[in-house]
């Protein structure tokens, strides 16, 4: 019985071992493009999906990357600067979208500290050390750069003008509006407040200031 038994045994030992032989054989093909039987393909093999279309694989309908609808705008990429608009109109149109706060100016200094200190130096004077090894330091915001309107400063920050760079991709929308209030600040006006070059803004000031004399007299 022992005998049978261990015969059993051999003949079954070698029948896998042939087995696995033929099956590692004929797995493998002459076409040097072929990767002959494979387990389990779809795992090696997903579909490619090329972006911007629609794909349909075993019935299902697969989306790759899809444009964005015509007219929307995706939720948080609203742009700071609407389309169509140059430096000089965001100077007249572009006005500061967050309601000015101490914590606020807060905020823009650190920002300041962070991306603009080192050309504009502590005190907006462009007297920062990297500023003074440009070609051209920047200009002081309490000099030429007194009455420079919101808007151009935001659309200077987003696209960048002369030897400064865009910051579009270091500060987001809030930011870049957030630095602004502390950049007035350091043009000498009160941030929050209309300023002196905003010329509608004051003559709107000084009409309301005469009718205010007209009902006294
Ligand atoms: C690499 C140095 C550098 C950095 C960093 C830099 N600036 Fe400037 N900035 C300049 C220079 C140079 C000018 C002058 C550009 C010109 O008029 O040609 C300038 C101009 C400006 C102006 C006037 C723009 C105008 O429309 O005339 C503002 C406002 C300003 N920078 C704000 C900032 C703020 C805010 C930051 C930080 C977020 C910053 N800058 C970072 C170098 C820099």
């Amino acid at each position: 019985m022992n005998f049978t038994k261990i015969i059993n045994l051999k003949t079954l030992t070698v029948g896998a071992i042939a087995g696995v032989m033929a099956f590692g054989l004929t797995s493998c093909s002459n076409a040097p493009n072929s990767p002959g039987y494979e387990y389990m393909p779809d795992m090696y093999r997903s579909p490619v999906l090329k972006y911007y279309n629609t794909y349909t694989l075993n019935g299902d309908t697969l989306q790759s990357a899809m444009k964005p609808v015509a007219g929307t705008i995706a939720r948080g990429c609203m742009p700071g600067i609407p389309a169509g608009m140059d430096y000089e109109k965001a100077g007249t149109y572009l006005k500061n979208p967050i309601l000015f706060s101490d914590a606020v100016l807060a905020d823009g200094q650190a920002i300041y500290g962070k991306f603009c200190v080192h050309c504009h130096g502590d005190a907006g004077k462009g007297d920062g050390k990297v500023g003074l090894k440009l070609p051209g330091a920047p200009p002081a915001y309490d000099g030429p750069l007194k009455n420079l309107p919101e808007g151009k400063m935001f659309y200077t920050i987003t696209y960048g003008k002369g030897l400064m760079g865009s910051h579009a991709s270091q500060l987001n929308v809030e930011e870049r509006w957030k630095v602004i209030y502390y950049v007035q600040k350091l043009q000498g006006h009160t941030p929050g407040q209309p300023m002196a070059a905003d010329s509608v803004k004051t003559a709107e000031v000084k009409e309301v200031k005469k009718e205010d004399k007209k009902n006294k007299i």
